[in-house]
């Protein structure tokens, strides 16, 4: 696979999508609360079935975060496990998935000089998901109402919507499926009721230029694998 997305125009929505990557290393630097909101009103542009803008954002602050972070960590080093509100990856995983999968693994712990076997250091790696990476801002994504895929489609528009709008802005964001697994913890600690799906977490903030895992550099399979033309 190439190493850059194979994009050749150079407009600005396409030097805007080419240059996002996922942001896993942050600056300390807060981002107030107009920014934050304008972003997600950027997002909430993004197209939707009959309009039903499905999901909440919510803003992690202060000892609710800390506590959420706490529990997470704690659940994830006692390998504790729960089922997921919805499924992610297909089972089994095709070869040709997996290579993917592998991939991006390797790009990451790569830039992190993480070695494949060390299983310490990349579990090191891994709890920072549950600290939203040390992000400024934590978000958490949910939707209620009993949304079938199609809310999970709408959503993902917005998040797109909010990462490209956080790129415009010299901002960096990354998505936090991680959170995805433990749906029951995330409830109970903030008190939200059964019919709330968590569906991820997402890290905003000023990224750190000298962060090594901001060095994370994925590729994109050639069209050839993924448009078909029937005539
Ligand atoms: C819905 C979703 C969930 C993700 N969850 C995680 C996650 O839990 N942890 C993580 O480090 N990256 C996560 N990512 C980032 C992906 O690994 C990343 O988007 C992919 O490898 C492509 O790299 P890029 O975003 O830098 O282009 C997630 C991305 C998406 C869209």
């Amino acid at each position: 696979m190439p190493r850059n997305p194979p994009v050749i125009s150079n407009d600005p929505f396409a030097q805007l999508a080419r240059e996002r990557r996922s942001v896993r290393g942050f600056l300390p630097t807060p981002l107030n609360d107009d920014t934050v909101l304008e972003l997600l009103r950027l997002a909430r542009l993004a197209p939707s079935g009959a309009n039903l803008q499905p999901g909440h954002f919510w803003v992690l602050r202060g000892p609710v975060r800390q506590r959420l972070t706490d529990r997470l960590v704690h659940a994830w080093k006692s390998g504790e496990q729960e089922t997921e509100d919805y499924g992610y990856f297909p089972r089994p995983m095709p070869l040709a998935l997996k290579r993917r999968q592998v991939a991006s693994a390797q790009a990451l712990y790569g830039a992190l000089g993480v070695a494949r076997e060390d299983r310490a250091g990349r579990d090191a790696h891994f709890e920072r998901n549950f600290h939203f990476f040390d992000a400024p801002v934590a978000l958490l994504v949910t939707m209620e109402h009993a949304f079938g895929s199609g809310g999970y489609m709408d959503l993902g528009m917005a998040l797109y919507g909010l990462m490209l709008a956080a790129q415009s802005r010299g901002l960096g964001s990354c998505a936090i499926g991680a959170l995805a697994s433990y749906p029951g913890l995330i409830r109970q600690t903030l008190g939200l009721g059964d019919h709330v799906h968590i569906v991820c977490g997402m890290a905003l903030g000023h990224p750190d230029p000298d962060a090594p895992v901001n060095q994370t550099i994925t590729s994109r399979c050639e069209t050839e694998e993924y448009v078909r033309y029937l005539d």
